[in-house]
């Protein structure tokens, strides 16, 4: 599988890490070989800092000369929301296969319509979220899953950053709307937390959501002010149908939460069982059990992969960890063998992440719950 990356930030250089090091998969389990071959980037700074990378053979200012390439098969486009419909559908008119990062267009339209070309081109494209890959979010969903947890009581889905609680923290494109999206921090960090209550089938009836706005301007970085203009906060109070009752589902999505600097959070409470994963304590599982004193039992996770790799099991995992098996995911799943494994967010997934955060957009405005 050669890669070509378009946006070479903060996340291409992580999809870097994760093929400079994939010869660590067990090779029977995720049989495809990766190769990084191409990045475009605008920055000359960045450019520059993968000609340090084994393997990429072409460095362009334009996305364009990178899609006409015969030495990429899948393209990996890490940029702002705003350029997301334009340089996806460019992948996807180019014959390449997508890995698109969330939150998969700057509003529902876009989503739809990168949907719409995604079926059309007949590619493979799928949308990124990794921390449903980590063992201890793996361990949750199983246990959602198998049924043990007896009628679902409640389940509350978090993504937490802190870091804008500085309010000397400089803005960039992700705090305005013009190029952040309408949704602000839903479209941040709102994949994240749908990706596996939907692959549980708990898609929302209704929602009613509470958002906010803490600081309207940020440093510009040249020694002036920026405006931001991007929702910080947001609480999504949503119901779910799950066997013919209503089960209230919270997803929180924050960026001005006290002392979290990238906390994933999933929790889901039964009658018989429940089971809690924060990456906070990131190989720890609680899990709860019915019984004469309820017990919530802590165990102890090693590295319990969805795709085995050469480190120790009893080793603990982390970011660079579940977004390599996102991409072997990824891999796997193109080749037509992921079988009964986890797999990435597909794009309805995507467009239905859209649908709740464009219902929940109304939904603060009216100060009413949406139906959807
Ligand atoms: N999966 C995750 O955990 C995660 C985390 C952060 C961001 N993201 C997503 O990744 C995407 C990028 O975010 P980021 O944090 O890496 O941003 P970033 O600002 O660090 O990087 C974006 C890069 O895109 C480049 N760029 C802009 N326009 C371009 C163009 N026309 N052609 C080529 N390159 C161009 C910029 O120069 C910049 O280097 C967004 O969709 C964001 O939501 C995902």
């Amino acid at each position: 599988m050669r890669v070509g990356i378009v946006g070479g930030g903060l996340m291409g250089r992580e999809a870097a890490s994760a093929f400079g090091r994939w010869f660590v998969l067990d090779r029977e389990k995720v049989p495809v070989r990766v190769e990084l071959t191409a990045v475009c980037d605008l920055q000359p700074s960045l450019l520059e800092w993968f000609k340090g990378v084994p393997g990429v053979r072409l460095l362009t200012r334009d996305h364009r000369e990178l899609l006409a390439s015969a030495d990429v098969d899948v393209v990996y486009v890490a940029v702002p929301h705003h350029l997301h419909e334009s340089i996806y559908t460019d992948v996807l008119r180019a014959g390449k296969d997508l890995l698109a990062e969330k939150p998969f267009g700057i509003d529902l339209g876009a989503a739809e319509r990168i949907a719409d070309e995604a079926h059309r081109s007949g590619r493979f494209v799928r949308c990124s979220s990794e921390f449903p890959f980590l063992p201890g979010a793996q361990r949750v969903f199983e246990a959602a899953r198998s049924g043990r947890f007896g009628k679902l009581l409640e389940v509350r889905s978090c993504f937490w950053h802190a870091s804008d609680l500085d309010p000397t923290k400089p803005a960039n494109w992700k705090r305005q709307v013009k190029s952040c999206g309408e949704i602000g921090v839903m479209g941040d960090l709102g994949m994240h937390v749908v990706h596996l209550p939907f692959r549980l089938g708990w898609n929302p009836v209704r929602v009613y959501a509470q958002l906010q706005k803490v600081y309207g301007e940020r440093p510009d970085g040249k020694g002036g002010m920026a405006v931001c203009d991007t929702w910080d906060n947001a609480m999504l109070h949503t119901d779910l149908a799950v066997d013919e009752r209503e089960v209230p589902m919270r997803l929180e999505m924050k960026r001005l939460a006290p002392g979290a600097t990238n906390t994933w959070s999933l929790e889901v409470l039964g009658t018989e069982g429940g089971a809690r994963f924060s990456t906070a304590e990131p190989k720890t599982y609680w899990e709860f059990h019915r019984g004469k004193e309820q017990p919530w039992s802590r165990i102890d996770l090693g590295f319990a992969s969805v795709f085995p790799t050469i480190t120790g099991g009893i080793f603990e995992p982390g970011f660079p960890d579940c977004f390599q098996q996102m991409w072997a995911a990824f891999a796997v799943e193109r080749a037509g063998m992921l079988g009964s494994r986890f797999g990435c967010v597909t794009p309805a997934e995507a467009v239905a992440s859209h649908r709740l955060f464009s219902a929940a957009l109304r939904s603060h405005e009216r100060k009413a719950a949406i139906a959807l």
